[in-house]
């Protein structure tokens, strides 16, 4: 047995013990307790305070800013001291009340563009395009001459154009020659398609139009490929809805790029439309966009070249009459033509053929004939 001095002091220990440690555990406790209460309130806190508005930095002065809200309209604000430097073009977060600028807007300042635009490096050649030969001479006077031999256009004495316009029907190859004269210059290929940045970019269009030569000059020699250009640059009436206002904002920053560059530059541009008829005059005017092609719904002879560029890795069957097969083909687009070679392959495929016969080629002409018929026929329902 123990002595009971011993004994006494093993309980007074652990008394001890006890107390400490549970006061340290209530410590504990409280400052847990504490912690929760203040993100609690911080919460609460974040859920009264009202939202910021994001507004672009027009001007600067002294203590005060112009800023252009969402709308379009502007006001002169106040700059709160813990805003750091601004600079015009910066996007900020104002104060609803009294619009004081509160903070810069940091991801805005520069767009990630290339999440937003087409780069690539096409691989389309001449070779791939049929029917086209005149459209193919003049855009490689425009746009691979200059870009390959800057120096005969110093010693003519002549400017080449800033770019072209390609116009025409849909499915005719506007898309396939910006491409080929991009891979024949060795040219980085940048794609925007005009809706498409008028939609996303709802008070951001004019800053990803100046990002975006931005990039290719930096990416030069380069070609920024404009799709659905009427898009962007139809003529308007009047300028009334804010929706309007920033597509002609992002307008006018396109045409102020083409103004700023120099025509023997690496850097061309080369618009596309199916609305020739409803552009702006002022993109088309001299040193813009100045030459214009013309890519209309291919002839005999060149749906005949179509055709056999894309029937080129087929088994046909022998003794098809090819010509024959293209009269049938009234009105059809070089997009149309590759479809109906795609659909007369699938005809073969369902019967276990790897060889495709004339049945199927005519059968694919119908298929893709009454597509077209139906697709018309919904465009006049609509817009008829
Ligand atoms: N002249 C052509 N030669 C060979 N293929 C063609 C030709 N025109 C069109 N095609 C075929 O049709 C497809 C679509 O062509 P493309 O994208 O160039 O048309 P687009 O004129 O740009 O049409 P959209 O106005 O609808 O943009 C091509 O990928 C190609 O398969
Ligand atoms: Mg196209």
């Amino acid at each position: 047995m123990a002595p009971p001095e011993t004994n006494n002091k093993n309980v007074l220990d652990s008394v001890i013990y006890k107390y400490t440690s549970s006061s340290t555990q209530s410590d504990e406790e409280n400052k847990l307790l504490k912690e929760t209460l203040n993100k609690l309130r911080e919460e609460i806190e974040k859920l009264k305070s009202p939202p910021l508005m994001v507004c672009e930095i027009k001007e600067l002065h002294e203590k005060t800013a112009i800023i252009s809200i969402p709308n379009g309209n502007q006001f002169c604000v106040n700059i709160s001291d813990t805003c750091g430097k601004l600079r015009a073009g910066d996007m900020v977060l104002a104060e609803q009340k009294n619009l004081t600028v509160i903070k810069v807007v940091p991801t805005t300042k520069k767009f990630n563009v290339e999440k937003f635009v087409i780069v690539e490096k096409p691989t389309v050649t001449w070779k791939d395009i049929g029917g086209l030969d005149n459209q193919i001479r003049e855009i490689q006077e425009v746009v691979e001459l200059p870009l390959k031999k800057p120096e005969l256009f110093k010693k003519v004495g002549i400017k080449p154009p800033k770019g072209v316009l390609l116009y025409g029907p849909p499915g005719t190859g506007k898309t396939l020659l910006a491409k080929a004269v991009a891979k024949a210059t060795g040219s980085t290929f940048i794609e925007i398609v005009g809706a498409e940045l008028v939609q996303k970019f709802i008070g951001e269009g004019a800053k990803l139009v100046k990002e975006i030569f931005e990039m290719a000059r930096k990416k030069a020699p380069s070609i920024v490929f404009i799709d659905e250009l009427d898009a962007l640059a139809a003529k308007r009436m009047e300028i009334g809805t804010s929706g309007e206002r920033e597509v002609n904002r992002t307008f006018m920053q396109l045409l102020a790029e083409l103004d700023g560059f120099n025509e023997l530059g690496n850097v061309k541009i080369i618009g596309a439309t199916n609305r020739k008829d409803i552009l702006d005059p002022a993109i088309i005017r001299p040193g813009r966009l100045d030459r214009l092609i013309e890519v209309g719904v291919p002839g005999k002879e060149a749906k005949l070249e179509i055709f056999k560029i894309h029937s080129k890795n087929m088994t046909l069957e022998k003794g098809i009459n090819i010509k024959a097969l293209v009269k049938k083909m009234e009105n059809f687009s070089g997009a149309e033509i590759h479809a109906v070679c795609t659909e007369a392959g699938y005809f073969a495929i369902r019967e276990d053929r790897t060889m495709v016969t004339k049945d199927d080629l005519v059968k694919a002409v119908s298929k893709v004939k009454k597509e077209e018929k139906l697709e018309g026929e919904d465009y006049l329902r609509y817009f008829g």
